[in-house]
């Protein structure tokens, strides 16, 4: 018998549905990925997620199962909202494979989110297996995630089981050093992660938005730069901890009044060494501090990337994110980064390639760093079929 890494153990995989010939299986994938508006109707913009659905629905297929497959899709909050039916995503899916019904977005449903048993009841009904792929929604405990394991013969996909086992293995065993990047716009959302990650990791490199609550921290004037007071405290007690936590010398900042992101750019930018001046908004990591970050990720072993350095959407504040990104592709160990805007990131700068493993989940990575575990795969370990645990 071959032994599954640590980070599996009593996790039911695909092996464990014994065979799946005749028998009907449902799969919770997450296909939640962002539409465009066309005229009337809506177009998929990026098939990531979709693409990364597809080894597992083959896998059950070429093993004889009939197979239906299941999301949410957006935040349409328990009502039916047209623009986010599951219509155009089934169309990108069967561009892929043939054969696999796609149910309407789970989330039209208030019972999902609510987690409620009578609707679990419903989803299972008729089927044989539950599946779940949907890494990405693996952190809510919504009825699709968690209910069907509990009367259903369960598996992770192929999709969740890969997931688990990279970012697992970095927490269990990394290759080291293990240098992590923590960016994005909320202090609040990544303290929880930075906490964990400063127990795992050799070195952890601050940028984005919460960087400038950990520069209050260290007494640095932030002007009008984005600053969470109620976490300064934190902040500085993180500081104060054994591992390195890098934050940027440099800024680069817009002058008051001016206006960036997606829309209308406008105002004086400039860069500055120390305290950023009064009413001057940090946007991203100046030159320096991407160049010193860029080469401690370049001499690690392993680098987890989540978050961007700054307002990358914006070419004036792009730099940080590009210089950071470009060394987490081309460093010689390896890579990992998170979902969401990291990924954006990677893509708009043309490195996504180069990335050893690009996590389909944002917030379920992060909160898999965080805690190690995940509401769906506690479910799936308490499968009637789950192997024993080691
Ligand atoms: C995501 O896109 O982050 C996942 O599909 C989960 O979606 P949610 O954050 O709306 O639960
Ligand atoms: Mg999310």
């Amino acid at each position: 018998m071959t032994t599954r890494p640590a980070a599996l153990a009593g996790l039911p995989l695909l092996e464990d549905l014994g065979d799946v010939t005749g028998k009907r299986v449902l799969v919770r994938s997450d296909l939640n990925v962002p539409l465009t508006q066309r005229d009337r109707s809506c177009e998929v913009a990026d098939d990531f997620r979709i693409r990364q659905a597809i080894p597992t629905l083959t896998w059950l297929k070429d093993h004889g199962a009939t197979v239906v497959c299941c999301t949410h899709v957006s935040r349409p909050h328990g009502k039916e909202v047209p623009e986010l039916s599951v219509a155009p995503i089934a169309a990108k899916l069967a561009e892929y494979i043939d054969g696999i019904d796609v149910l309407e977005n789970l989330r039209f449903d208030p019972r999902e989110e609510g987690n409620d048993p009578a609707f679990v009841a419903e989803l299972v009904s008729g089927f044989d297996c539950y599946v779940n792929d949907a890494f990405g929604a693996s952190h809510r405990a919504h009825a699709s995630v968690v209910g069907p394991p509990r009367t259903l013969p369960s598996a992770a996909g192929r999709l969740l089981e890969r997931e688990v086992e990279v970012l697992g293995g970095l927490l269990v065993d990394p290759k080291r050093p293990f240098v992590a990047i923590v960016g994005g716009a909320k202090v609040a959302d990544k303290l929880g992660v930075i906490r964990s990650l400063c127990e795992k990791a050799d070195a952890i490199v601050v940028g984005g938005g919460m960087a400038f609550t950990f520069l209050a921290a260290q007494g640095r004037d932030v002007g009008a730069s984005m600053l969470d007071e109620s976490r300064v405290d934190e902040c500085a007690e993180l500081l104060g901890g054994s591992t390195p936590i890098l934050l940027p010398t440099d800024v680069v900042a817009l002058a008051p009044g001016g206006t960036f992101g997606d829309g209308e750019r406008s105002g004086d930018v400039q860069t500055f060494d120390g305290d950023i001046p009064s009413g001057w908004m940090g946007l991203d990591i100046g030159p320096q501090s991407a160049e010193r970050y860029a080469s401690e990720i370049l001499s690690a072993q392993t680098v987890l990337w989540n978050g961007p350095m700054g307002v990358f959407e914006d070419p004036r504040f792009a730099e940080g994110t590009r210089i950071v990104g470009r060394a987490v592709a081309d460093g010689r160990g390896t890579s990992v980064v998170g979902g969401g805007d990291s990924a954006m990131a990677a893509e708009q700068f043309g490195f996504a390639d180069k990335i050893d493993f690009m996590s389909t989940g944002g917030g379920a990575s992060l909160e898999f760093i965080e805690y190690g575990d995940l509401p769906a795969l506690e479910a799936l370990r308490n499968a009637p079929n789950a192997p024993e645990g080691s």
